[in-house]
């Protein structure tokens, strides 16, 4: 370029074509694609017009320079006019997409709840932590010595037959009962002890009231005078809060290896109150866990002089406490997580 004819005839055409580029513009982003095009510092096509000043006679650049500002200007107030107005529109198609019914009925969420088997898990805990006892877990897989040498059962004692045990290795097994726990929190702790160990125990049964795979809670309190009526009072206090206030036990003798003596708890019959009913056929009396004072020589393994401390314990099975304060039939119902099942138990 080399004078200022030339330059307004540039100037014309790069106005004509951003009058006729910007009517084809439909978003903000193309406008702004378009407007870089022009204005860019490196490649707009009127940055690219300052270039020519060196090609222009002295006396000319300042009306040279003044002309090509005068372009950027408009140009510049083209661009802003046509970028509000595309944002604009595309503000109001947004409004338009976004606009809420507020009077359209909402949906309604679902509501989840815990499953009964936590549910009487948790109420039971909280009894028994609001009497001060405290909770461990102990592991699913044990060795041999934990789940029965240790608690008195030793390998050919006939009371391993009591429980079907799935054996992973000669020493290892699944726990077929909580009572495991009692023995590593004995060995781990002096008197006064005062615990509930819940969780999953295993045993080769299966039937309508028996599963592979249950749970139990142990409770266990070891200290100076602990007496068989420490335990009858703990669990009419449970029986009280989990089955209603009118709710007793009963103890009737039993046989563990690990407690002596040993009991078999029932409750009166929730459902008829004793009178006698299906659900208690006919005796007034359902049977709900088994406990004991613990077995001195249980201590003694544990390093607790039975001379000085004593102690009682109880294992609940949970699934069956549920079965019965829901009346449900089948355990496996318990398990199946059909939630036409499961919503209609929902007491947290
Ligand atoms: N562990 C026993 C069972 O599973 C229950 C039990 C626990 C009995 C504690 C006495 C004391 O059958």
């Amino acid at each position: 370029m080399e004078n200022l004819n030339e330059l307004s005839e540039v100037i014309s055409q790069i106005k004509e074509e951003i009058t006729n580029g910007i009517e084809k513009l439909e978003n903000s982003r193309m406008a702004y694609e378009f407007r870089k095009s022009f204005m860019d510092n490196k490649a707009g096509k009127i940055s690219a017009l300052m270039k020519e000043m060196r090609n222009i006679p002295g006396e000319q650049k300042a009306a040279f320079g003044k002309g090509i500002n005068d372009l950027k200007n408009w140009a510049a107030g083209k661009f802003e006019e046509i970028d509000a107005a595309l944002k604009a529109k595309e503000a109001m198609a947004r409004y338009e997409s976004e606009k809420i019914d507020v009077t359209m009925p909402s949906v309604k969420p679902e509501l989840g709840n815990l499953h009964p088997v936590t549910q009487i898990r948790s109420q039971i805990t909280d009894i028994f932590t609001s009497m001060g006892f405290e909770v461990f877990e102990g592991s699913e897989i044990e060795t041999d010595y934990y789940n029965f040498t240790a608690l008195n059962t030793p390998a050919d004692h006939p009371a391993r037959d009591m429980q079907d045990t799935f054996y992973l290795s000669p020493g290892f097994l699944l726990r077929t009962q909580t009572s495991s726990g009692q023995i590593h929190v004995m060995e781990n702790k002096k008197p006064p002890i005062k615990i509930l160990s819940p969780g999953k125990v295993f045993r080769s049964d299966d039937d309508a009231t028996h599963s592979p795979m249950f749970t139990q809670m142990e409770g266990l309190v070891v200290d100076k005078g602990i007496t068989l009526s420490d335990l009858k009072g703990s669990l009419d206090t449970l029986v009280k809060k989990v089955f209603g206030e009118e709710t007793t036990t009963r103890f009737r003798p039993s046989y563990f290896p690990f407690t002596e003596p040993s009991v078999e708890v029932d409750v009166s019959c929730f459902e008829c109150g004793g009178k006698g009913c299906r659900l208690c056929k006919g005796t007034g009396w359902i049977e709900v866990l088994g406990a004991g004072v613990v077995n001195r020589k249980v201590l003694k393994n544990c390093g607790i002089d039975p001379d000085e401390y004593s102690g009682y314990a109880f294992g609940i099975g949970i699934e069956r406490l549920a079965m019965l304060k829901y009346g449900i039939n089948n355990i496996k119902l318990l398990y199946e997580s059909d939630l036409r099942v499961l919503k209609q138990i929902n007491e947290n």
